[in-house]
């Protein structure tokens, strides 16, 4: 139903409750929020929600915030006011409009969100959106829904399946969370407080799961967790299982193709795990592996439980086992008590590894973590500079490695169409966008081409001969 034949209608009452609402989601954060965005949207299409990408035609809008900087739940609270806009002048028209915030910020912040902003109907946490039909249910009865309480049931026996809901398929690439929360504890990080500790989702569950996307049409999975090579499982025949055993299992379906995993903690990269890089043909040379930092004094203050010197080693072992590998990492500048030796000191952790591609943030003070209680906060400015030394250097590097691709044939999963007709966008195994000429028709196929340039965020190749 449009906008204009609801007020049309109903002027002064309620639009009518047909099975065609539509829900907008907003996602925010990591890709964890983006699997669970799709979960979401899975469990309100059993409810009779149809997704959209446009936000005016929605009769509910959900946000599934993230907390983990400052800046991101300030993001969330000034769209809540804009939304707030948007529910009155709906009111005025005698439509519902309703406001969810979901993920990081909803579990962290709970009811302080609808006491700041009482336009939201429903606040719900990362392990409860398979209530979200309910909640929604309650809160047109007038209450303020407030749902964080971590679920004693498992949320994912409660989910519709992530493949047959939405009415449309998949795409060829897919996440699938397999570990949630964190038992880490690094004293920047909000993470164990916002998602809990660590919870391993059993091996058939997921087995089961990975089958059904691939049975759709999904060649490459990557798999999720805030740290997801702390994974860990049992067999059939009860022995221990670790990532690297998941891994070979999931290796085993027929049709998918490719393998990744992402974020990983360097403590947990046992041997099982970097041998898998070596012998299994689907998993992708591409690692996203943290430091954070280069000093070895700073990564005790962060509580990251290894040395720079370790990290190195360990780096050292992956590319023996696979000398093709992507390194990609994250790092924080302006920790409390980082002086320029330390910073120096990541600089130079960075020139050593040599990234194809990384993520730098300012430090940012989380309320209720360690480090928010540390003197020595580092000034503004001087963050500032530091970032934007750090991020030249991984620039630099970022394109060396893509240049260094340029002449190659490589192998490309054909994922969507591209900006000209004609075009398509793959994926190369070292997770890059490329630009190719192939048909539609062509998409979930991987073919082989040679890179022929480089462009800002992505390359460029012609169809190599088979
Ligand atoms: N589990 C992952 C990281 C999850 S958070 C790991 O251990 O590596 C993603 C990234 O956000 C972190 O790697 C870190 O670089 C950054 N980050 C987390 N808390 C931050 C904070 N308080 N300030 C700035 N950056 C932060
Ligand atoms: Fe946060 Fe550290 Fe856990 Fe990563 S390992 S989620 S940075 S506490
Ligand atoms: Fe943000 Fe939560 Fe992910 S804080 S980074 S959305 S786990």
């Amino acid at each position: 139903m449009t906008q204009d034949l609801a007020s049309d209608i109903a002027p002064d009452r309620p639009a009518p409750l047909t099975n065609s609402r539509k829900v907008f989601i907003k996602t925010y954060g990591c890709q964890m929020n983006v699997y669970d965005s799709g979960r979401m949207a899975d469990a309100l299409a059993a409810d009779g929600y149809v997704s959209t990408e446009v936000m005016e035609d929605a009769d509910l809008v959900l946000l599934n915030t993230c907390h983990i900087r400052e800046k991101a739940a300030d993001k969330v609270y000034s769209a809540l006011g804009r939304l707030r806009e948007t529910k009155k002048a709906r009111a005025a028209e005698g439509r519902e409009f309703m406001i969810g915030v979901a993920g990081c910020v909803a579990q962290a912040e709970g009811e302080e969100i609808s006491r700041r902003e009482p336009a939201v109907d429903v606040v719900i946490g990362p392990q409860t959106y398979h209530r979200l039909p309910q909640a929604l249910q309650r809160a047109r009865t007038g209450e303020r829904v407030v749902d964080t309480e971590y679920a004693l049931e498992d949320k994912f026996e409660h989910l519709p399946d992530p493949v047959k809901t939405a009415g449309k398929p998949r795409n060829v690439t897919a996440f699938l969370t397999v570990q949630e929360g964190c038992d880490k504890f690094c004293t920047f990080c909000v993470v164990p407080y916002t998602r809990g500790s660590e919870v391993s989702r059993p091996l058939d569950q997921i087995v089961a799961e990975a089958e059904k996307l691939v049975a759709n049409g999904v060649r490459e999975l990557t798999l999720l967790g805030q740290n997801v090579n702390a994974w860990h499982g049992t067999a059939a025949d009860g022995s221990a299982l670790g990532l690297g055993d998941l891994l070979y299992r999931l290796a085993e379906i027929e049709g998918l193709a490719r393998l990744r995993y992402t974020t990983s903690h360097p403590r947990d990269m046992d041997d099982v795990l970097v041998e898998a890089h070596r012998k299994l043909d689907k998993l992708m040379p591409y690692l996203h592996l943290p430091v954070q930092a280069g000093s070895d004094r700073i990564l005790k203050a962060m509580n990251r439980r290894h040395k720079a010197e370790e990290y190195i080693r360990l780096i050292e072992r992956i590319r023996a086992a696979r000398p093709d590998i992507a390194l990609s990492g994250d790092f924080i500048v302006g920790f409390p008590g980082e002086t320029d030796e330390d910073f120096e000191a990541t600089l130079d952790l960075v020139r050593r590894v040599r990234y194809a591609q990384a993520y730098s943030f300012k430090y940012s003070t989380r309320p209720g973590t360690p480090g928010a209680d540390l003197k020595d906060q580092v000034a503004e400015e001087v963050k500032t500079e530091r970032l934007a030394r750090l991020q030249a250097l991984l620039l630099e590097q970022q394109h060396e490695f893509a240049e260094s691709c340029v002449g190659k044939v490589i192998d490309l999963l054909l994922e969507k169409p591209g900006r000209m007709p004609g075009q398509l966008i793959g994926r190369s195994p070292w997770l890059q966008s490329v630009n190719v000429d192939a048909k539609t028709s062509q998409i979930g196929d991987i073919i082989k081409v040679r890179i022929t340039s480089t462009g800002p965020n992505s390359l460029f190749a012609e169809v190599a001969e088979s």
